[in-house]
């Protein structure tokens, strides 16, 4: 009570900003995987909470790596933690659930031994589910793995800290009601990050028009769960907690090409995905400093009112991009509706060069969430 009335003395007087505990202060996941441009001794280890390496393998009833440079990059990340003990780093899985989880109990009881034995002999702090995506007649099964692997990461946690589950959640409505047992996610993993973005990518036959990767608020003539925050309340309304929710936020954006360089607004026609981006080359994708090249090549920049997405366009180039400024933005709308933060898909597709601030302040995007989480 007295030191209560100390903070409280401290908070008037201006010295004392009461903070979270760690059980409920916010979290920044990033993910990362190796490419020749972005290696993992660029990593900071200071910027986010999590660091999440994708991806290993599910293979042989247990997981195993692609090869040396995953076992090296990871031995990078992992030692990270010299500089930051509070950092947290795990592997996340994306193939061969289906081996495992429509099989018997003793395969996913085995799965589990085998799986905890590789994360902790690499010095792992968790693993990451990134299952895209459990079907309906998955659902059960599902549920029942991941009880099970909670069991034993709970068994083998006895006198140390239990290894994190969590898991990345898809990003439409369909596979969110169809392929999730709710209560069973909410019972064993640690938390979760909705992928909200890939909202719109170039697709021929469906999806030909320009449209917003990851817009936080809905756009004018399409349904809400397009947008970053009809679909994070769809999540809520399904009853995911927001206490274990974290918003995924791209550091890319999505290209296309248009059909015709006079008709570059939004639900304008395309062709086909955009050319290889200017800086990194990238088909259909501009990673953060391709944006930035392209605006100092001359591209037109639209800021979207009303679903506050950004696009640019020059001839026949056009991409929806998110920048410092509207990922800070989710940042603190996530903390505003009580998320418990923000999972970065990816590192390496933010700006390591500092190409794109005057200057040359590097990673500008993942500083921008960071500050805007309080981390
Ligand atoms: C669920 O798992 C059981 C084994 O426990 C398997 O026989 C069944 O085929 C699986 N269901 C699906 C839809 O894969
Ligand atoms: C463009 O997409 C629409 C569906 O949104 C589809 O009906 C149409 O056939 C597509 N156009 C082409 C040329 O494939």
């Amino acid at each position: 009570m007295r030191a209560r009335m100390f903070s409280l003395l401290l908070f008037v007087l201006g010295i004392y900003t009461p903070v979270k505990s760690a059980a409920d202060s916010n979290i920044f996941v990033c993910y990362f995987t190796q490419t020749r441009y972005f290696p993992p001794s660029a990593v900071p280890a200071t910027t986010c909470t999590h660091l999440i390496y994708a991806f290993g393998l599910i293979s042989g009833g247990t997981i195993k790596f692609r090869g040396q440079t995953d076992v090296n990059a990871i031995n990078t990340l992992v030692g990270l933690k010299k500089q930051n003990p509070e950092l947290k780093v795990l592997l996340s899985l994306q193939q061969g659930f289906p081996t495992i989880v429509t099989d018997s109990q003793t395969t996913m009881e085995k799965f589990s031994v085998n799986a905890i034995s590789v994360l902790r002999n690499a010095g792992l702090d968790g693993i990451d589910f990134d299952w895209e995506f459990p079907l309906k007649k998955d659902r059960d099964n599902y549920s029942r793995f991941l009880k099970i692997f909670r069991t034993f990461v709970n068994k083998e946690a006895i006198g140390k800290t239990p290894l994190l589950v969590t898991m990345a959640l898809a990003n439409n409505v369909y596979a969110l009601k169809t392929g999730y047992d709710v209560t069973s996610i909410n019972q064993n993993v640690d938390f979760y990050t909705v992928m909200a973005y890939d909202l719109h990518v170039f697709n021929a036959k469906v999806d030909n028009v320009t449209g917003f990767n990851s817009p936080l608020y809905p756009v004018t003539g399409e349904i809400k769960y397009l947008s970053v925050s009809g679909l994070m309340s769809y999540c809520l309304s399904l009853g995911f907690k927001p206490s274990k929710m974290l918003l995924g936020v791209p550091s890319y954006g999505r290209s296309y090409k248009l059909n015709d360089a006079n008709r570059h607004g939004i639900h304008a026609p395309a062709v086909s995905k955009g050319d290889p981006s200017p800086y990194r080359h990238l088909k259909g994708i501009y990673a953060y400093p391709d944006v930035c090249v392209a605006i100092q090549h001359g591209a037109t920049i639209v800021s979207d009112q009303t679903s506050h997405g950004k696009y640019i366009y020059k001839g026949t180039a056009w991409v929806a991009y998110d920048d410092d400024i509207t990922v800070a933005e989710k940042a603190r709308w996530a903390v505003s509706q009580g998320l418990r933060g923000v999972g970065l898909w990816a590192v390496e597709l933010d700006d390591l060069d500092g190409i794109c601030t005057k200057d040359k302040t590097k990673l500008s995007l993942m500083t921008a969430i960071k500050n805007a989480l309080n981390i």
